[in-house]
């Protein structure tokens, strides 16, 4: 079968490879899935991937198979993963255990190893293949009803993740009902958090850096009823003080400097979530005293998040279904640049590589 690989910390080699088929029997206990892969996801994660700054080979090998976002229809199943049948459309996740103890408990998304294992980005292939196999413990199954748009269920669990461990730790607060949320960056992520956001029926500002006429961003937040704001006309800060102050802040821009702005625009007890990889070596100069005392005076809170585990990816297989229903078409405008055929894998590290004006989100259909 063909798959898409790139040989790590060359730039630009993105490449065909060719590989024999996996076979269920490669996961032990009779728990491997085999599954067509329909849809594999690009961003910038695969870009930089390509650009040589991140990535690793499995062990063995000299290149990495890409494609962490993906999306398949089940064709044969392990005998011990009868909870998946021939014809169901799965999304797998990312990242497998490792040693720590959260990888033991199934928690490796909050890994502390810093080898850490994860199909399509590091140490293990990765979906942007024809077929892969899975131990079903890592796929979730989505509707039929989701196809067209389940390659966006990979992105939207790492705002599922972010959401879920806002809501967590504000449990410190004993009573906490955030009505106002902010969206810093209103890319593929930005635009999937705004979406969920509204889904919980809170107020949703977004914010990006290009202005509002003619972009597309722009229109989606409207449509699915939340504001956008160009940051180049109105900083957080000061959209804190028109809006009134976010309980939540999501930022996704993958540029660090804005955070010191977004972190100017949380509410007394507000949650400020980080989402960027930011791989650069970016400085910036703060507002540093006047951030602090509103944090300590105000016990604001501000985390990283990271990946995503089986549950988050169930919680976005709700939300996408959810949207569906109250915004049809939505989340289909977002699809905006497919690439057909494996063969033309190039086009999609094109796009991803900047100057496509009007794209969101790059994908491949490997098959129909
Ligand atoms: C992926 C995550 C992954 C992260 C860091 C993101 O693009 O969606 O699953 O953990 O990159 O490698």
């Amino acid at each position: 079968m063909r798959a898409v690989a790139v040989i790590p910390k060359q730039r630009g080699s993105v490449h065909l490879v060719e590989m024999n088929e996996p076979k269920t029997s490669d996961v032990p206990g009779g728990r491997g899935v085999k599954v067509k892969t329909l849809r594999v996801g690009g961003c910038g994660t695969d870009r930089e991937i390509n650009n040589a700054e991140y990535g690793i080979a499995p062990e063995g090998f000299d290149y990495l198979v890409l494609g962490h976002e993906n999306l398949g229809q089940v064709v044969e199943t392990g005998e011990n993963a009868k909870e998946f049948a021939v014809g169901d459309y799965v999304v797998a996740t990312v990242r497998r255990p490792g040693k720590s103890i959260y990888d033991q408990i199934g928690e490796q998304d909050m890994t502390t190893d810093n080898e850490y294992f994860e199909r399509g980005i590091s140490r293990l292939h990765g979906y942007f293949a024809e077929f892969y196999v899975e131990s079903a413990d890592f796929m979730v199954k989505l509707p039929p009803s989701l196809k067209e748009v389940g390659v966006l269920l990979e992105p939207l669990s790492i705002v599922e993740k972010g959401l879920q461990q806002a809501f967590e730790l504000q449990e410190r607060l004993k009573i906490w009902q955030p009505k106002r949320a902010a969206v810093i960056g209103t890319g593929s992520v930005g635009l999937l958090t705004v979406m969920a956001m509204r889904m919980r029926g809170l107020e949703v500002h977004g914010f990006g850096k290009d202005k509002k006429e003619g972009y597309l961003n722009a229109q989606l937040c409207e449509e699915i009823g939340a504001s956008y704001d160009s940051t180049m006309e109105i900083s957080v800060a000061d959209a804190a003080k028109k809006y009134g102050a976010f309980d939540i802040v999501f930022e996704c821009t993958g540029y660090s400097p804005i955070v010191w702005d977004a972190a100017l625009g949380a509410a007394k007890n507000g949650v400020l979530i980080l989402s960027s990889v930011t791989g650069g070596e970016r400085r910036a100069e703060i507002q540093s005293d006047k951030i602090n005392i509103e944090f300590v005076l105000g016990n604001k809170l501000m985390f990283g998040t990271v990946n995503a585990g089986r549950e988050h990816f169930a919680a976005g297989v709700k939300d996408l279904a959810l949207c569906e229903a109250m915004h049809p078409d939505w989340l289909d405008k977002m699809l905006t640049h497919p690439v057909n055929g494996i063969e033309n894998f190039a086009q999609m590290f094109q796009n991803l590589n900047g100057g496509v004006p009007g794209m969101i989100k790059t994908f491949c259909e490997i098959s129909p």
